[in-house]
């Protein structure tokens, strides 16, 4: 489990910003303010930092985060940009904007914190202490909202305390948050699409643009803890060979996706082997999961055995994407 720590509250003081980026970049978590609501943030380049915030929020699974930056320059280092969300991220940052769209070759964010994904959700937020932050850490912050999976999204440092005290080591006070509610979700992957309707309006976004949003289809708007997307707004990454959970041996002409310092009968035959964490780490274990699933997808095997993964702590949300890909599409 977790272990129990105590939580810190600090106001946004200089030694409190300098401590928080001192934590961020050292792969740890801190909660923080933006305009919309209290963001739970990590290290988004570290996939260790990530697999740490998910087991901060309990989540069970692993939703794609938004990566929040200083301003466009440093998003564009991220993502590709297209007219219109050029013309989206002119008109609302630094704002309640998020735009989801395809990640740059080289985005220097984790698989972990996209959840394996060709696309990116970026936001600059309008707020002085969130702004800070970044200024000290100079990485794109992966920040879901600072609530525990499946609660409401957190406005003040007390809410965050409530849902957050004793799994994070620091809490930024910054008063109440001005807008609160989540940031507006915009997907710019074509004809830009409403995924979340949030803190910037939709006629706003539709008289920016010059013409109106696509609804997301039923099924695929964001804000759910668990969207199911499929096609061009896929949440779910998925290979393309078929997975084999549960592999206790390999097959002739398998790959295998190891977990653990003893591997499946058979894995000397395996076309290739990734280890999540031979120390049998599960932080370890979600920081590699989608990177080599990848790898061990480009090996061209007719089938990826996948040995089992304890079903604790981030082991369930692991055992959670790993379904997801194995099941029939
Ligand atoms: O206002 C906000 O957006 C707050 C503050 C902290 O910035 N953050 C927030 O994050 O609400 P979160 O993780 O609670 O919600 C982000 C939503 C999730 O529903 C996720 O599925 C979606 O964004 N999302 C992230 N990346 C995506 C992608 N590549 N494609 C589609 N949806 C994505
Ligand atoms: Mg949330």
């Amino acid at each position: 489990m977790t272990a129990q720590l105590a939580t810190r509250v600090a106001k946004p003081d200089a030694a409190a910003i300098a401590a928080a980026v001192r934590t961020l970049a050292a792969g740890g978590v801190v909660a923080f303010p933006t305009e919309t609501v209290y963001g739970l943030g990590a290290d988004a380049t570290n996939g260790a930092a990530v697999a740490r915030l998910y087991e901060a929020k309990g989540r069970p699974s692993f939703n794609p985060l938004i990566a929040h930056v200083a301003d466009l320059a440093a998003a564009r280092a991220l993502a590709r940009f297209d007219a219109d969300a050029m013309r989206l991220a002119e008109a609302f940052w630094p704002g309640p904007l998020t735009l989801v769209v395809p990640k740059a070759a080289g985005c220097p964010v984790s698989e972990l914190a996209t959840a394996g994904l060709e696309t990116i959700a970026v936001r600059v937020p309008n707020h002085a202490v969130a702004q800070r932050i970044l200024a000290g850490l100079r990485r794109p912050m992966a920040a879901p909202s600072a609530n525990r999976s499946g609660h409401v999204s957190p406005t003040t440092a007390a809410h965050v305390l409530a849902d957050l005290g004793g799994r994070i080591d620091l809490i930024i006070d910054g008063g109440a948050t001005s807008v609160g509610v989540e940031s507006t979700i915009v997907a710019c992957l074509g004809a830009p699409m409403l995924l979340r309707p949030g803190g910037v309006a939709r006629e706003a976004i539709e008289y920016a643009l010059g013409r109106q949003l696509v609804d997301a289809p039923a099924g695929v708007a964001a804000g759910a803890e668990a969207p199911l997307a499929p096609g061009m707004l896929a949440s779910h990454y998925a290979p393309r060979t078929p997975l084999r959970l549960n592999a206790e041996r390999v097959e002739r002409g398998e790959a295998l996706l190891a977990f653990g310092p003893k591997l499946a009968a058979g894995a000397g035959d395996a076309a290739r082997v990734q280890n999540l964490s031979e120390r049998g780490d599960l932080i370890e274990a979600a920081a590699n999961l989608f990177s080599h699933l990848r790898a061990l997808d480009a090996a061209g095997a007719k089938t990826i055995a996948v040995m089992p993964v304890p079903q604790q702590n981030l082991g369930e949300a692991i055992n959670d994407r790993l379904m997801r890909a194995a099941s029939p599409r």
